[in-house]
């Protein structure tokens, strides 16, 4: 299985809202973390610390780029979650039957490589008595994402979740939607905050039983000026 990141970009335009990534990044994590409360009786409530992190620019801009990691507790890449990974226009969410997760369109992602050179990721899952670590290691401009780029090894102990990281801007987007300036007003961390609440307070309500008492925690870091 193959996912042919180029392809998917030529098919999955660019979305015309700037904080695209944030709210991919975000529905995963909460998906994620009810799909591992259907497996396991008594899991912990939604812990979610999504940070953004934008390098010093010098005069011209040339030096600003951006990073934007998200670390969540959810149910990790098990060999499920990374099969439709790996499926381009994945209906595996539509399958699951669990409330609050619903019809998907499975391209999610594509935003992450239309934003960022490099895509990695590091989880934790569970599977019978034991854990596997899963990652995928970082690596710029990939043209594609095949089952042997992850690394699968057993693990004894572990906090089970997923730490996804994206860097290396797309440089068109420096100029664009993405510019110093437009980055240093909307991530803010309070900035972002106000964006995820206003844009998922709908899905918090509904979800208040299924999350517990949740944490989504903003960090950032915009060129010096950090706030949480
Ligand atoms: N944080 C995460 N934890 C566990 N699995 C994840 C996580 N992020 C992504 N995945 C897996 O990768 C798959 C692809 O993610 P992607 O966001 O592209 O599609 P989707 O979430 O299935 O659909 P859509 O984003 O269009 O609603 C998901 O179906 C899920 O199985
Ligand atoms: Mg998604």
């Amino acid at each position: 299985m193959t996912l042919d990141i180029r392809g998917s970009l030529k098919n999955t335009r660019i979305s015309k809202n700037p904080s695209v990534v944030v709210d991919e990044l975000l529905a995963n994590s909460i998906d994620a973390f009810l799909i591992r409360k259907r497996d396991e009786a008594n899991a912990v409530a939604l812990q979610v610390t999504l940070q953004v992190k934008a390098t010093k620019a010098d005069l011209l801009g040339e030096e600003y780029d951006l990073e934007i990691t998200c670390e969540d507790n959810g149910c990790g890449l098990g060999p499920e979650q990374r099969k439709a990974f790996l499926t381009k226009d994945t209906s595996y969410k539509d399958d699951l039957n669990i409330p609050g997760i619903g019809k998907c369109k499975g391209t999610g992602r594509v935003q992450f490589f239309h934003h960022f050179r490099a895509v990695s990721l590091s989880s934790i899952c569970r599977e019978g008595d034991g854990f596997k670590h899963i990652s995928l290691p970082f690596l710029r401009d990939r043209k594609t994402i095949e089952e042997t780029d992850f690394t699968v090894e057993d693990r004894d102990t572990g906090e089970v979740g997923t730490h996804i990281q994206l860097s290396h801007l797309m440089p068109k987007l420096r100029e664009t939607i993405l510019s110093v300036s437009s980055v240093h007003r909307m991530f803010t961390a309070e900035a972002i905050r106000q964006h995820v609440l206003f844009n998922l307070l709908q899905r918090f309500v509904s979800l208040k039983d299924d999350l517990g008492d949740f944490q989504i925690k903003f960090v950032s870091d915009l060129g010096g000026t950090k706030s949480e």
